[in-house]
């Protein structure tokens, strides 16, 4: 009995796992158990061997109780030293997304505009005839229709092919006096380095009763001389569009050339009557520009393909 106790003693201080000190107490402890059988006999021993029970008894439990422990915190131990995250470890840097160039002229161009007090406007890319055309003073049969090469959809309305479109929502909706300014993608069947067949255009409306040509020329040079960070020398050339009369085209200084970059005029008198504004009490003028085509020479860029590619190497190669 005495080396069974002692066995007993050894497997227990040397069992290696949870589930075979499990064994070992059901051996012990279980409905079979030996010291189950001891304690069941204690009624026919004397007080010595009863005694001597006892300690043995209350001697296995402290022992599988502590080797329990001891088991559980090696498991523990274990499972920590495989699930282990160094979190002071170095990682590689990320990468940090900026604006694109060009959301970034968007953002600057829209808010010189609202310093200004012009409101911004939208409306739909794909447009009816009546916004894109009709009503800017561009009936069916006119000829300044061929100068816009046009994206026709099957049911007769047209990939907006200028932001002019929007000046007519906002005026029909708004009616005069009314000052306000539109930046959206417009499309034309063109394509090559300075040309692409979407392209930002930007419009400025501004309709009161006193409104001149010379609210016009300040406005833009405002705008641009914000824009570019410097002040911008404008040359005006008389131009054609069926919705301004006059029109002119605005040419930029830029190094040692004049560029063309915007063309504008005084709101054709039809444009004001097919949005219901009389005018014999309203005038004011309207100007566009691609503004695309701004931030290539903001950012000295010669592919304006490139800002629609979503080349991320050309983002970083640009230092944007
Ligand atoms: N919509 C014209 C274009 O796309 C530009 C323009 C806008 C001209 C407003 C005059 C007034 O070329």
């Amino acid at each position: 009995m005495c080396i069974n106790g002692v066995n007993m003693k050894n497997k227990i201080k040397n069992a290696k796992s949870l589930e075979e000190l499990q064994v070992l107490y059901a051996e012990t402890f279980g409905k079979n158990g030996t010291m189950t059988a001891k304690l069941k006999n204690m009624a026919t021993l004397s007080n010595e061997e009863r005694a001597t029970i006892n300690a043995e008894n209350s001697e296995l439990r402290t022992l599988f109780k502590d080797k329990q422990t001891e088991l559980e915190m090696a498991a523990l131990n274990a499972k920590l030293a495989t699930e282990y995250i160094d979190v002071t470890l170095d990682k590689e840097p990320k990468n940090r997304g900026t604006l694109h160039p060009l959301t970034q002229s968007l953002k600057e161009l829209a808010a010189i505009m609202e310093s200004f007090g012009f409101t911004l406007w939208t409306g739909p890319e794909i447009e009816d005839d009546w916004h894109n055309f009709t009503a800017l003073n561009t009936p069916e049969y006119h000829p300044a229709r061929d100068m816009q090469d046009t994206f026709f959809l099957e049911n007769g309305n047209v990939m907006r092919t200028q932001t002019s479109a929007i000046q007519i929502r906002a005026m029909e909706q708004h009616g005069a006096p009314i000052k306000i300014f539109a930046i959206g993608s417009t499309y034309r069947k063109e394509l090559d380095a300075t040309h692409s067949a979407m392209f930002g255009q930007m419009e400025g409306l501004y309709i009161d009763k006193n409104v001149t040509m010379s609210d016009l020329i300040g406005t833009l040079r405002a705008l641009l001389s914000k824009f570019f960070g410097k002040e911008i020398e404008l040359r005006i050339r008389p131009s054609y569009f069926p919705f301004t009369e006059p029109s002119v085209e605005f040419d930029m200084k830029w190094g040692d050339k004049w560029l063309e970059i915007c063309g504008a005029g005084m709101v054709h008198p039809n444009v004001l009557k097919n949005c219901n504004i009389n005018p014999d009490e309203y005038q004011g003028f309207a100007f566009g520009f691609g503004w695309d085509r701004m931030a290539m020479l903001k950012y000295d860029l010669n592919d304006i393909r490139a800002f629609y590619d979503g080349d991320v190497r050309w983002l970083k190669n640009s230092g944007f």
